[in-house]
């Protein structure tokens, strides 16, 4: 199975993410983490993405087609399906992904859409807490880990307020051509996204194994 995960800054789809690819085996491929660990590991593309995502802003077309497209071609995605999450993010970044499928021979079986209000999403983002060694992402308030201790968890640097304002309107102006784009082709799953965490991951589940 080939899927798409989509949805706002918060909406849930790295959590859900962790839980889909658990249960059916996909490969994750996240554009925000591949440029998180660029980030971490200072490499020329990861300065390059540093400079955008602070700031709330896209990473450029190019950059971002380009290393989608280079892990797509790797021998594991054909093998066992991919999750995308986080990707496409612009109208031409969804153009440029029905031409990578082509030339990779594989194609996309849908599309799921977290659909959540965006009023909840600031509240979710500055609590939000990833583990600095199993990289699991977790909430204070909503997700809490059990065991809490503060010196073993990080924020994310864009969970800043002032960027979140910033990524969510990029986010929202870019959005709606995409969903329209794979709408028209009957590929989109609309899910609930303002339930518990467990709730959204069973509307999913449903969708995935009719899916299959
Ligand atoms: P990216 O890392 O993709 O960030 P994002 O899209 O802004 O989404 P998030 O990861 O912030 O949210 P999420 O939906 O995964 O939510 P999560 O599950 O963590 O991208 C970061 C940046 O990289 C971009 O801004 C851009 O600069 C660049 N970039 C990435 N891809 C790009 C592209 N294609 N083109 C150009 N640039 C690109 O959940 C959030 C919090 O809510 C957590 O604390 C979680 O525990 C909690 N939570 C989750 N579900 C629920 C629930 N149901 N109820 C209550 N709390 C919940
Ligand atoms: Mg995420």
């Amino acid at each position: 199975m080939n899927l798409l995960i989509m949805g706002l800054p918060g909406a849930g789809k790295g959590t859900q993410a962790a839980k889909i690819v658990e249960e059916f085996g996909l490969i994750h491929i996240s554009t925000g983490d591949m440029f998180r660990a660029a980030m971490a590991n200072q490499t020329e593309m990861g300065l390059l993405a540093k400079s955008y995502i602070d700031k709330g802003e896209l990473v450029p077309d190019e950059v971002t087609n380009g290393i989608v497209k280079e892990r797509l071609g790797q021998a594991d995605v054909a093998e066992k399906g991919f999750l995308l999450d986080g990707y496409p993010r612009t109208i031409e970044q969804a153009h440029a992904l029905d031409t990578t499928l082509a030339e990779v021979n594989l194609k996309l079986d849908g599309v799921i859409n977290i659909d959540v209000d965006p009023a909840s999403l600031v509240e979710r983002l500055s609590g939000r807490i990833i583990n600095k060694k199993t990289g699991e992402t977790f909430h204070k308030v909503f997700n809490p880990p059990a065991n809490y201790k503060e010196e073993d968890y990080y924020q994310r640097e864009d969970d800043k307020p002032e960027t979140v304002k910033r990524r969510l309107d990029v986010n929202i102006a870019q959005g709606q051509p995409i969903i329209d784009h794979y709408r028209e082709a009957g590929m989109v799953h609309d899910i609930q996204g303002n339930q518990e965490i467990s709730a959204v991951f069973a509307d999913i589940e449903q969708v995935l194994i009719d899916l299959k």
